[in-house]
């Protein structure tokens, strides 16, 4: 069925860098979406398509509110929604404390599909229509995720969580049901409609050489999957690691001597990298997924994304609850803004856009399908209106320009401004 979005439009074509190159982004003021199944046919001036449109097509009215891609969270764990904001700790000891302890509930598929209902709903509430997701060592936690994301029709991609030591005992798998339970799950759910599916070993800390190596093996069988893990996160983590694994170069040497370095894997966080590293992140063309509530939540450090965009590596915007503090990838633009301020970096407002939708979606290698409103592209987006709460309509009614409304949306918005997220062309139902 034709459908049509009538609203102001904004899109990006390209990284607008970091002086917010008005080429690399497309804004029609009076704009037409128009979709048909679910995918987008054309974009453009309300004026030039609606009389092309046939005579019952539904056109719907968001003029006065801004349509823009649907956001997507690089990195996340959806099993540990229940410990956000959990207070004192550093990486290593907010793992043993919160993070090992909430996972372990998982193993209960009844509560893992309700955790991910919630989760998922929250997402789109929040704007993000699709999500690169940690389960956990579970193979049912995995299953939940992917039947609630397919229920919803998001893209999603997940994977079971590999950890075989240096973890408490009930959550640990081994190397050999670390293969086999991927395989399955992959078997089951990898391109499966919207779905695909991500080879997660947890990091380098907990998962032995032999665990390492079988993920490797999954990852050099079935080369379109992804690789999904953290690197270089923590002074303290990669400390550990250097003992763990004497004789390798650095942390990320490690991830490429066991086959886990190459096209579509994505590394979360990346914030001690050398120059050696990022140049063979580029060449291997894997991506990086910056989180900065999660970077300044628990003290870990700042993310060069001047270093990174500077060697060739694309990076994506993601939220990393639990250690992230916020669904919302609005507040995760802020949060980056300000990161890359201490650092002197600069963030516009339509690179911080770039960085949770096109430039996301290039990170995840899903730009062919998602990111920007390029006809063919699947039709999810969301509409931002920045009446809708009262700090947002105030600042709004003196913004000269969009830059300077987008801006006092990503710092001001949250998802009272969200006031529908659409998926696959379909307008999302939470509660
Ligand atoms: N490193 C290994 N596991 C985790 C995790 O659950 N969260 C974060 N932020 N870093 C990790
Ligand atoms: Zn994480």
């Amino acid at each position: 069925m034709q459908q049509a979005f009538r609203g102001s439009i904004f899109h990006c074509l390209a990284d607008p860098g970091p002086h917010g190159e008005d080429s690399a982004v497309e804004h029609i003021e009076d704009g037409l979406l128009v979709t048909e199944a679910g995918v987008i046919t054309s974009v453009g001036q309300a004026a030039d398509l609606l009389p092309g449109l046939a005579d019952d097509t539904p056109v719907q009215d968001y003029c006065g509110k801004l349509i823009v891609p649907g956001f997507i969270d690089c990195h996340v764990h959806y099993s540990q929604l229940d410990i956000i904001a959990s207070y004192g700790e550093q990486l290593l000891d907010w793992l043993d404390r919160y993070a090992y302890p909430t996972e372990m509930r998982f193993a209960d598929e009844a509560h893992a599909r309700s955790v991910a209902d919630f989760f998922l709903d929250d997402l789109l509430r929040n704007g993000t229509t699709t999500a690169a997701v940690f389960a956990t060592v579970f193979p049912q936690s995995v299953d939940a995720i992917f039947a609630a994301a397919e229920d919803r029709g998001m893209r999603l991609i997940a994977g079971k969580v590999l950890m075989d030591e240096h973890c408490p005992e009930g959550l640990r798998d081994t190397p050999e049901s670390a293969y086999a339970d991927s395989k399955a799950l992959m078997d089951k759910w990898h391109g499966k409609g919207r779905l695909g599916y991500a080879i997660t070993p947890r990091f380098a800390l907990t998962s032995s050489a032999a665990q390492l190596e079988s993920a490797g093996r999954l990852a050099a069988e079935y080369p379109d999957t992804w690789v999904h893990t953290h690197l270089a996160e923590n002074q303290e983590e990669i400390d550990e690691i250097a003992k763990q694994f004497p004789g390798y170069r650095s942390y990320l040497d490690v991830y490429d001597r066991f086959g886990l370095l190459r096209e579509r894997s994505v590394f979360a966080h990346c914030l001690y990298l050398d120059d050696i590293d990022r140049k063979l992140m580029a060449e291997k063309g894997a991506a990086g997924a910056f989180c900065p509530t999660s970077n300044l939540f628990l003290g870990s450090g700042l993310f060069d994304l001047q270093s990174m965009v500077d060697a060739g590596i694309r990076v994506g915007l993601a939220t990393d609850v639990g250690g992230g503090t916020s669904m919302s990838m609005l507040r995760t633009m802020s949060e980056a803004y300000k990161v890359l301020h201490l650092q002197g970096q600069s963030l516009p407002a339509s690179r911080a856009l770039f960085l949770a939708t096109l430039g996301a979606a290039r990170a995840l290698d899903l730009d062919a399908a998602i990111g920007n409103f390029e006809p063919g592209k699947e039709a999810d987006f969301i509409v931002l209106d920045a009446g809708a709460s009262h700090i947002t309509a105030r600042r709004a009614a003196s913004a000269q320009s969009l830059d300077e409304l987008l801006f006092a949306l990503i710092f001001l918005g949250d998802d009272r401004n969200i006031i529908a997220t659409y998926v696959g062309g379909a307008l999302s139902q939470y509660d």
